[in-house]
């Protein structure tokens, strides 16, 4: 097959994360066939957001369902050198800022994976101000046409934090997850976070709580779905987990 990249996710994931993740792929699935656009973010950086996006997609793909993965972190993305990511016809990869700025097509960034149904947009080159990017109707405009190609369209993006990429794209998306690391990032953080996606009007689809225990049994997920349009339906706990 053209276009296939070759990059390895750690092999097996410990029970209770594999668990967390697959509760938040089968919540997911119930959010009815408008949500498709998922941007996955967090407050601050380090809180896991890459990671739950890749395991996410992955398990998504695997399950069957077409699912594309976007790096639209474009400031500080290290997914493709953290994996180790390579196109199997040895040509230069080339990813979304190429993309949005015009310097590659789309066939030449969108990469087949071996996992299942999954397909990725790698981000290869950083760069400083990604903004006007975000803004150009050509990343409106990829979400949408990529979201009528396949079920879901994952998307990581760079942190809340101070820049406003990250509302940018969750006006764009059908909603979002938001990643919290556990016993680091203070409430009212969070409490911000949520503002800033209602007033981006991204719905919150769920709550990752991420990284709990760590020092103890390695790291594992908590995961707190969110009906779309408001309730919680659902507070899930690994094992582990007090
Ligand atoms: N639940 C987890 N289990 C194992 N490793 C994890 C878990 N969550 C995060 N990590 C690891 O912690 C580190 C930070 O995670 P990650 O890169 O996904 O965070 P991020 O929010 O995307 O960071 P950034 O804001 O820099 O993009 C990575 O090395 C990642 O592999
Ligand atoms: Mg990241």
């Amino acid at each position: 097959m053209d276009n296939m990249m070759e990059f390895g996710l750690t092999p097996q994931l410990p029970y209770s994360v594999e668990e967390a993740i697959n509760r938040l792929r089968i919540n997911i699935s119930f959010l009815g066939s408008d949500v498709r656009k998922i941007m996955i973010i967090s407050s601050e950086p380090n809180e896991g957001k890459s990671f739950v996006a890749l395991n996410l997609w992955n398990q998504m793909a695997e399950a069957g369902e077409k699912t594309l993965l976007i790096d639209a972190d474009m400031r500080n993305s290290n997914m493709h050198v953290k994996y180790d990511m390579k196109r199997n016809d040895g040509k230069e990869m080339k990813g979304t800022s190429h993309y949005l700025a015009g310097n590659a097509e789309l066939d030449e960034v969108l990469v087949h994976t071996k996992y299942g149904k999954g397909d990725l947009i790698p981000n290869v080159e950083n760069i400083i101000n990604p903004s006007m990017l975000l803004e150009s109707p050509k990343f409106a405009e990829l979400l949408d046409s990529m979201a009528e190609r396949y079920r879901y369209v994952f998307i990581d993006a760079p942190p809340l934090g101070l820049v406003s990429d990250a509302e940018r794209i969750g006006n764009m998306c059908d909603g979002a997850i938001l990643c919290v690391r556990s016993g680091i990032t203070a409430k009212g953080v969070v409490r911000e976070s949520v503002r800033q996606l209602e007033r981006a009007g991204c719905p919150l689809l769920g709550i990752v709580l991420n990284r709990v225990n760590e020092s103890k049994s390695g790291y594992y997920h908590g995961y707190y779905g969110k009906k779309y349009g408001g309730h919680y339906y659902g507070k899930y706990y690994g094992s582990n987990d007090k």
